[in-house]
């Protein structure tokens, strides 16, 4: 096998969909500004750099809550990952003998959950398969509905095949028949526009650190503004900074959710993440725009170039695009794409064995590649390169 040699800023990152890489040097900037300058703890102390560390964290709530449509930013409870936010929601909606509507699409950190409440006897659940890509219809969600179903969780945006799923019929449906609507943004923040409001959605989970360019460990539950915050119990109890005289939890946001110390580094990066697509020239229709024509040309060369090419996803995708060439395994075609040419990409299951079984792609899954707002077609072009000379043994 020939090595392209490459200078470390010559990786190609092609596994934004996991975490995304690199960040925005403002997003850097804003890390090391709160770590060497303020480093308070906020919400805790009176001193000043304690009021400090508490202005950024407000700030980025209202930059959050403005960017997904809610008016207050104390409806933002932050956490580490969209999967600490998964877990809030579920396990804090749903209750003994309740059922809930899923789809086959889900990641993990849906399902998990799940199955662990059903195997303890306090939910039922029901999956719904979707057409041959997954998605689910009304008529579906119709023949699925109980009298004691409670909940729709839906993942927005898979992050097996990229297809996106219609949240605004969901949402319709799910105000209908008086249901809870749980969205996983984790994929679709920072890509697909999306207003709880308008879609009415209860609650959002995502992670800030894929499409919102923000550092690992950030995530967060967005709460509309008409959810009763009674309708779902904390996850964890603890010290929150207010109401110290009391040994009970607070009822009031975020506070409620939010117990033991924030991420604020974290979260001061996260603000500068979403900052950094608010200032695109057309905000998320920039960053459509770029990733589909990453992923159209990506797809439609392949197919020519590469003998035994298959893809799970289509050119008209945002950025996420599972494949598999005949002949190879996928961990064989990571690992020289890895270890032959820098290039970085993901294979296996991607924490979603339902969504494989779906597609066909299980046990064995598929290579992905999931773009970033910073990957050019000229790295494409090196990938595809890539993938022809491993196809050809070269
Ligand atoms: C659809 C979906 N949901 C949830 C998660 C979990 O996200 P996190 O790693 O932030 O917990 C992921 C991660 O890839 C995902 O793709």
């Amino acid at each position: 096998m020939t090595k392209i040699s490459r200078l470390k800023n010559n990786t190609i990152y092609f596994d934004n969909s996991a975490t995304s890489f690199p960040k925005p040097p403002a997003v850097v900037d804003s890390v090391v500004e709160y770590m060497t300058h303020v480093g308070a703890n906020p919400g805790r102390s009176g001193h000043r750099l304690a009021a400090e560390a508490g202005n950024i964290v407000f700030q980025a709530r209202k930059t959050i809550s403005e960017f997904f449509g809610v008016k207050s930013p104390m409806n933002v409870i932050f956490s580490s990952n969209a999967t600490d936010s998964l877990n809030l929601s579920v396990k804090g909606v749903l209750c003994q003998d309740d059922h809930v509507i899923t789809s086959s699409l889900e990641h993990n950190s849906v399902i998990r959950p799940l199955k662990m409440l059903e195997e303890k006897g306090i939910i039922n659940i029901t999956i719904l398969q979707g057409n041959d890509i997954g998605i689910i219809s009304e008529s579906e969600l119709d023949a699925a509905k109980k009298n004691n179903t409670k909940a729709v969780i839906i993942n927005h945006m898979s992050n097996v095949t990229g297809i996106v799923q219609p949240v605004k019929e969901i949402g319709k449906w799910c105000k209908k028949n008086n249901l809870i609507f749980i969205l996983d943004c984790a994929q679709s923040a920072g890509i697909i526009p999306v207003d709880l409001k308008a879609d009415n959605i209860d609650m959002i989970a995502f992670a800030g650190h894929k499409g919102l360019y923000g550092p690992t460990g950030t995530g967060g539950l967005i709460i509309s503004d008409s959810f009763d915050v009674k309708k779902m119990s904390p996850l964890k109890e603890g010290g929150t900074g207010s109401m110290s005289d009391k040994t009970v939890q607070p009822n009031f946001l975020p506070d409620m959710y939010e117990s033991g110390t924030l991420n604020v580094a974290g979260i001061a990066g996260l603000a500068k993440g979403i900052e950094f697509l608010n200032n695109m020239p057309e905000k998320l229709k920039s960053v459509q725009l770029h990733k589909n024509t990453l992923q159209k040309y990506f797809i439609e060369k392949a197919f020519k170039r590469i003998g035994g090419f298959k893809s799970y996803s289509a050119p008209s995708g945002l950025g996420v695009v599972s494949f598999t060439i005949d002949g190879l395994s996928v961990s064989e075609i990571t690992r020289k794409l890895s270890d032959d040419f820098d290039i970085m990409a993901r294979q296996g299951l991607h924490c979603s064995p339902l969504a494989h079984k779906r597609i066909g792609t299980f046990p064995e899954g598929t290579v992905r590649f999931s773009f970033s707002v910073f990957n050019t077609i000229t790295e494409v072009d090196t990938a595809l390169e890539a993938l022809k000379m491993i196809r050809d043994g070269k």
